[in-house]
């Protein structure tokens, strides 16, 4: 399709999607908190809206039954992250013309994640009508050291009201078949070439080796439960990861004793706190060990 046909698709007309499926990928609840937003417009704009929450690839299988089509995600690496890719490519049923919407949320570098979701959809069969994404707070924790303080100012700086609001609007003007949200953006984007080569599965295997401080470690398993590609394994008591990392960093925001690091990234520093902590995937929790917890 090319650049121009995809331009008139924006913004030509389209008729009104009386269900839509909301793909919602968010690892540390900043995405699930702005598609919320969303879907409160769509809804105002007369859709049904059906989240399907993202996590662990092998065990998503939503049914798509929607006529439209939302892909939410954190930027990862100046891309949407290699698990969801993965299921876009290999498993997101064809969509015959569906309209679609990508919806995300980044420290501030996006545009290329937008780009990059867009070939995934419009490769996929589906008509990608716009995008819409915002700025939340870093959840990276290695640049988190330092007083919590510094952070929690820098956090206040995110301007995500306004934001807010324009993703409402534009949920209801989905809902509604109109021009919604922001056109893509093409420009010569070699952050996108940079994101896809730096945050490498294979270069993952080197790069993001997680370990354990075992003397904190109480044991509870949260890490190993919420590690969304089953990396981390249980050998004499404690994880230990085996292969590459998706780069969720759920294993370190999430550990209640601040016991589990990764090389060269994190290193006692003070891991992201959730602002959100009721919209973080939650898993069952089979064994705890730690009373005070
Ligand atoms: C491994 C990793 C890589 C990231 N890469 C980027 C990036 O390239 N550009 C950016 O603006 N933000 C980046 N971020 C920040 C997240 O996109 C941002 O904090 C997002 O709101 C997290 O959403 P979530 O809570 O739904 O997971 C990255 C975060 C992580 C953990």
């Amino acid at each position: 399709m090319s650049i121009w046909i995809h331009l008139r698709e924006q913004v030509g007309k389209r008729r009104a999607p009386a269900k839509i499926d909301l793909i919602l990928c968010s690892d540390t609840g900043n995405t699930a908190h702005y598609a919320n937003q969303f879907i409160k417009g769509a809804e105002r704009g007369g859709a049904e809206v059906t989240a399907h929450r993202f996590h662990r690839r092998n065990e998503f299988n939503p049914s798509l039954n929607g006529d439209a089509l939302v892909v939410a995600f954190p930027v990862s690496g100046w891309k949407p992250p290699w698990p969801l890719l993965d299921w876009l490519s290999s498993s997101l049923p064809h969509g015959a013309g569906k309209p679609a919407f990508c919806l995300y949320t980044s420290a501030g570098g996006p545009e290329n994640a937008g780009i990059s979701i867009w070939v995934h959809l419009t490769v996929r069969g589906y008509r990608v009508c716009g995008r819409m994404w915002a700025a939340y707070p870093l959840n990276v924790p290695t640049l988190r050291i330092g007083p919590a303080s510094l952070w929690k100012f820098l956090d206040r700086q995110v301007p995500i009201e306004e934001d807010l609001k324009a993703a409402e609007e534009a949920g209801e003007a989905f809902a509604r078949g109109g021009r919604a949200g922001l056109p893509i953006v093409f420009w010569p984007s070699l952050l996108w070439l940079l994101g896809y080569l730096l945050d490498n599965r294979w270069i993952n295997v080197f790069l993001y080796r997680n370990y354990v401080w075992k003397g904190r470690c109480n044991h509870c398993n949260r890490c190993i439960e919420h590690c969304p590609i089953e990396r981390l394994r249980l050998v004499d008591g404690f994880p230990r990861p085996v292969g590459t990392c998706a780069l969720c960093l759920g294993c370190i925001n999430l550990c209640p004793k601040n016991a589990m690091h990764m090389a060269c990234w994190t290193e006692y520093g003070n891991p992201y706190k959730p602002r959100w902590p009721g919209l973080v995937v939650k898993r069952k929790h089979r064994r705890r060990t730690d009373p005070d917890e």
